[in-house]
């Protein structure tokens, strides 16, 4: 199989060194169907890791587990050491952030707006500040304004800042789901699927945008079905098959193992037959 225009960089295997997340033997059973079995991953400092498998191989309900939608039957999450509980705004304060592979956005809301969305588990919007409706509120108001036109113009929609999500091209909505995501002010950064349904220009926009995040000093795990960009992107990767990981390795070791192209392509020995480059929709409720 060969999916990559350029050799694999000699990144070699890591070793969980003082990993941002980590985590350990993580099961996610609903009744019956296992979705997700006893995976373990951890991310390095300023890594680039993919993760990939077939439709319903549990990418999403393993994202789900990371960060609190689902509390996982068995197993635990470590961020920088320090258990997370399964609770959404919980694990955003500790420093995880995602995007959702279902676009979700406030549609009714400008561009800039939704990012600021993002702000407010920074500052003091909840607490008495934001009731009074003080100078300190007005100072975080601006504050958090000023941020998040910044984060706009850092995915390219700079000017964008007063187009309502809903009216916006779906690469610009995905984008500017990184950007709330970003205002998080995150160690790591969980995107899932962040190409799906962007064309060959767009996905190179995409790429070129992880790296500037990854050179901004945060880690990265991205869910993609587009082989040629994850295996460009990423330092290392998982291929997550029955809700276990089947192979991790650098990019160069997974794309050329027999059992990645097995799970994809069903048992077939061609080798010049390609992983699906495109996802399918999917109406899971948590995605
Ligand atoms: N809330 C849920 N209740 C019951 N089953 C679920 C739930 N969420 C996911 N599943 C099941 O868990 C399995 C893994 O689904 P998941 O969405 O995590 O796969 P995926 O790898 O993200 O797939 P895709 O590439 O299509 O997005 C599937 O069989 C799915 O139907
Ligand atoms: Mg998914």
């Amino acid at each position: 199989m060969t999916v990559t225009d350029t050799p694999a960089p000699p990144t070699g295997p890591s070793t969980p060194d003082n990993p941002v997340l980590q985590a350990r033997g993580v099961t996610m059973r609903f009744g019956g169907l296992t979705a997700v079995k006893d995976v373990d991953m951890h991310v390095n400092p300023g890594e680039i890791v993919g993760l990939i498998g077939p439709n319903g191989a549990g990418k999403t309900t393993f994202f789900n587990c990371l960060t609190g939608l689902y509390k996982p039957t068995e197993g635990e999450v470590r961020l920088q050491g320090e258990v997370l509980p399964p609770k959404p705004r919980a694990v955003v304060v500790a420093g995880m952030a995602r995007t959702f592979q279902n676009i979700r956005l406030f549609a009714n809301m400008t561009a800039l707006e939704n990012v600021m969305v993002g702000r407010y588990c920074r500052t003091s919007s909840m607490a008495l500040t934001s009731i009074l409706r003080g100078p300190k509120f007005r100072r975080e108001e601006e504050a958090t304004r000023a941020r998040a036109q910044e984060l706009l113009e850092f995915v390219g929609l700079g000017n964008s800042t007063e187009s309502l999500a809903r009216n916006m091209p779906y690469g610009d909505q995905r984008r500017l789901e990184i950007a709330r995501a970003l205002a998080t002010d995150p160690k790591l950064i969980l995107l899932d699927e962040p190409t799906a349904g962007m064309n060959p220009q767009e996905t190179k926009q995409a790429s070129d945008l992880i790296f500037r995040i990854r050179d901004s000093g945060l880690a990265v795990v991205v869910i993609e079905h587009d082989m040629r960009f994850i295996f460009n992107l990423c330092d290392r990767v998982l291929c997550l098959v029955r809700g276990e990981v089947l192979v991790e390795g650098t990019p160069h070791e997974v794309q050329s193992d027999p059992r990645v192209i097995e799970a994809y392509i069903g048992g077939g020995d061609d080798e010049d037959e390609e992983a699906p480059a495109s996802t399918t929709e999917s109406t899971e409720e948590q995605q």
